[in-house]
C-alpha cells in the first residue's frame, strides 16, 4: 500500500513538473529603445549585470567614479519602454524589461524606490552618444 502510495505520488509530482514546464511563458524581453548593443555582450549582461551595478554603486559612492557606462541612468535611459503616446514607461512598471525578467526569475529589486526607472534627458543624450561609440566598435 505505501509503495503503491509512493508510486502514485511519483507520478502525479512528475505530471505537475510537466505541466507547470508548459504553463510557464519564457518571459517576452521588451526590445530596448537604443541599439544596437549593449554595453558588453547581452549574454554576459543576462549572466553579470548585478555585479556590475553594484561595484558601479560601491565606486561611485565611495571614491565618486563614475563608469558611466555601466550606471544605472545609462540602462533605464537604453531600456525603457514607450507607452502609445510616446511617453517613458518605467522599467519597474509590469512587462517592462527589468520588470518582466525580474517577475520570471522571482527575483526582488528594491532599486526604484530611490531611482527613477525613467530615463532624464542627461542620460537620454548619454545612452545616444554611447550607442553611437559602440555600433562603431569602441
Ligand atoms: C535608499 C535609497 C536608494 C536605494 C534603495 C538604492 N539606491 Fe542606488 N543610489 C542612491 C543614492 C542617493 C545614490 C547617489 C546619487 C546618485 O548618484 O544618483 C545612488 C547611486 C547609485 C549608483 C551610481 C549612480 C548611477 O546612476 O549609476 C548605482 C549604479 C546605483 N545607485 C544602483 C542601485 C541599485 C542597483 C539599487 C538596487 C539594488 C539601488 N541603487 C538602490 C540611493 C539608493
Ligand atoms: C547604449 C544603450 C544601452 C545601455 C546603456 C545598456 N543597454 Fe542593455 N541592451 C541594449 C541593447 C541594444 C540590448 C540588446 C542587443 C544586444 O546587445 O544583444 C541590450 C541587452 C541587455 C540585456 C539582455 C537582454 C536579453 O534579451 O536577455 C540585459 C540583461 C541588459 N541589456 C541589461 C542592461 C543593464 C543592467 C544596463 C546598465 C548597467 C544596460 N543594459 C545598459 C542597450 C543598452
Ligand atoms: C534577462 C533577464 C533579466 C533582465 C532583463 C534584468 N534582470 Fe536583473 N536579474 C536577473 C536575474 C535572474 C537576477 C538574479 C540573479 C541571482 O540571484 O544570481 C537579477 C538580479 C538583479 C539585481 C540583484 C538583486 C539582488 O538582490 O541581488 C539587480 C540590482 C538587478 N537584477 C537589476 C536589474 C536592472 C536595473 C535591470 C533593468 C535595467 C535588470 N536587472 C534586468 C535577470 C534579469
Amino acid at each position: 500500500m505505501a509503495r503503491l502510495l509512493a508510486a502514485l505520488l511519483t507520478g502525479l509530482a512528475a505530471l505537475a513538473a510537466s505541466t507547470a514546464a508548459r504553463a510557464v511563458p519564457l518571459p517576452e524581453i521588451v526590445a530596448p529603445a537604443v541599439g544596437p548593443r549593449c554595453v558588453l555582450p547581452a549574454e554576459q549582461m543576462r549572466r553579470e549585470h548585478m555585479e556590475l551595478l553594484r561595484h558601479q554603486r560601491a565606486r561611485t559612492v565611495r571614491q565618486g567614479i563614475r563608469g558611466e557606462r555601466f550606471s544605472l541612468r545609462l540602462c533605464i535611459a537604453c531600456h525603457a519602454g514607450r507607452d502609445e503616446r510616446g511617453q517613458p514607461v518605467s522599467v519597474a512598471a509590469p512587462g517592462q524589461f527589468c520588470e518582466s525578467c525580474h517577475r520570471y526569475a522571482a527575483v526582488r529589486i528594491d532599486c526604484f524606490q530611490c531611482h527613477s526607472g525613467r530615463p532624464d534627458p542627461e542620460a537620454e543624450a548619454a545612452a545616444r552618444r554611447i550607442a553611437g561609440e559602440l555600433a562603431a566598435g569602441r
